[in-house]
């Protein structure tokens, strides 16, 4: 459809859309009848691909039931089983932790950061009330969350809206490891400087630390190397700030783990999950606030300073329940880290040897391509060339769904696409994602070669 002749308020106001008719499984269809391969599942959502008969039969029969009442006035099933059950997959000092259910991941975070700050007053400690994340960040869309964010790009036409967050580097090997300096060194190295900026803010202040365990959409699945998080673990510990976990996108198993922490044997204090948790059929976000958060408000004033009219709505409870339900019953994970290590491979033996791809990363089916000009001195394209938007419209035009991003480098220049196709995908379909990938890239490059 032309942007143009649409009464949608839509994100670009200028060129075309597709408009989408039906989804099944690994697909999505069009009204003109094209097919498209979902290697990215929108952002990292549609987990169970597009028609699966679970979550969709809960829906219904909860809309059938109770479809809703005000947390205020009721609790419901529906929402008292989920909060148990994502407590069950997350680490053992959640065991008496609680969960609570919004709808976005940049809400999520905003009440998570709330949580943070409330946690300490709780306790008197009435001045920690600042935070501190990482450049290249993203943790949302509203004021809070995009304060935490450090995409400059993202951030900038609200600069001045924005509040005063502390800043230290990512974790991002790939641009940031200097010549000779091992993974290790480079990890203690970045995530020291927590320590530098926990002491400039002063550490009376500090109310917690915000960090994506595996970075998304704005780095491209970009990893943390060895023991990095256990050194940020250390530092919040030795400081008293809160960590707080943004696993909305590869969190609910994206990376093959229920949580990506997981794997760097650390346990935050808050997490926030969101996308695969809905699989795209509800909108959910969820908190999980740890034992020693959760008893500090039930030791101090009791209740929460926080609260949304469709928290913990039951349509949208019951649908994640199935969708964790589905992952469980049909050894899903098993399946994202078996797929996901054929993506990799894939990717490597295609795209690994190319001249302008500079990275291939992730874990599980969370994969990250970045893309640059001169693979020696890993100098990006030009921003004007908009390669990522070309790889994304490239890929579209061969039945491909990738999410493109540019800012990588920093937050302006650099371009990535992310894959991170549904859980369900079968070796077949990661072959043809692979396959349609690698001409689309092809495709976008020509054009870049053909305009710079
Ligand atoms: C890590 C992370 N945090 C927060 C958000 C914001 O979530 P939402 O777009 O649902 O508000 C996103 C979205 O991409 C994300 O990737």
């Amino acid at each position: 459809m032309r942007i143009a002749e649409s009464r949608v308020l839509h994100r670009s106001l200028r060129g075309d859309l597709p408009i989408a008719a039906r989804g099944e499984g690994v697909r999505l269809y069009d009204t003109r009848g094209r097919e498209y391969l979902d290697a990215c599942g929108g952002a990292a959502v549609s987990c169970l691909g597009h028609s699966h008969p679970a979550p969709i039969a809960a829906i219904k029969e909860q809309a059938e039931t109770l479809a809703y009442a005000h947390s205020a006035f009721f609790t419901s099933e529906p929402a008292e089983r989920l909060a148990a059950e994502l407590l069950k997959r997350a680490p053992k000092s959640f065991a008496k932790g609680r969960a609570m259910v919004l709808n976005s991941g940049s809400e999520a975070n905003e009440a998570a950061l709330k949580l943070a700050r409330q946690y300490h007053l709780e306790q008197g400690q009435s001045s920690r009330g600042k935070f501190i994340a990482r450049e290249s960040a993203y943790h949302g869309a509203t004021i809070g969350a995009l304060s935490a964010g450090g995409h400059r790009a993202r951030r900038a036409t609200y600069a001045p809206m924005l509040i005063d967050v502390g800043r230290i580097p990512a974790c991002y090997a790939y641009r940031g490891r200097k010549e000779g300096e091992s993974e290790e060194a480079y990890g203690q190295r970045v995530a020291d400087a927590l320590e530098r900026e926990i002491l400039r803010i002063g550490p009376e202040n500090v109310a917690a630390f915000i960090a994506e365990p595996v970075s998304g959409a704005t780095l491209g699945a970009v990893p943390p190397v060895k023991d990095y998080f256990r050194r940020i673990r250390e530092i919040c510990d030795k400081y008293g700030a809160l960590l707080i976990a943004d696993e909305v996108m590869c969190g609910a198993g994206r990376t093959g783990t229920f949580l990506a922490l997981e794997q760097e044997g650390v346990a935050a204090d808050i997490v926030v999950i969101a996308k695969g948790l809905g699989a795209g059929l509800q909108p959910i976000a969820a908190i999980l606030a740890s034992e020693r958060v959760v008893k500090a408000i039930e030791n101090g004033s009791g209740a929460l300073a926080h609260g949304q009219t469709y928290m913990a709505h039951p349509m949208v409870c019951a649908a994640a329940l199935a969708v964790l339900e589905t992952i469980e019953r049909d050894k899903l994970l098993d399946n994202v880290r078996a797929r996901g290590e054929q993506l990799g491979a894939l990717l490597g033996a295609r795209l690994g040897r190319r001249p302008h791809v500079g990275d291939i990363r992730g874990r599980g089916l969370f994969r990250g391509v970045e893309f640059v000009r001169d693979r020696e001195s890993k100098t990006p394209f030009p921003t004007q060339a908009k390669l990522a938007q070309r790889l994304k419209a490239s890929a579209m035009a061969r039945g491909l769904m990738v999410y493109p991003a540019s800012g990588c480098v920093d937050g302006i220049s650099g371009d990535h696409v992310l894959l991170a196709p549904p859980y369900i995908v079968e070796p077949s379909d990661v072959e043809l994602i692979v396959e349609r990938f690698a001409l689309a890239v092809d495709d976008a490059l020509a054009g870049v070669r053909a305009d710079f």
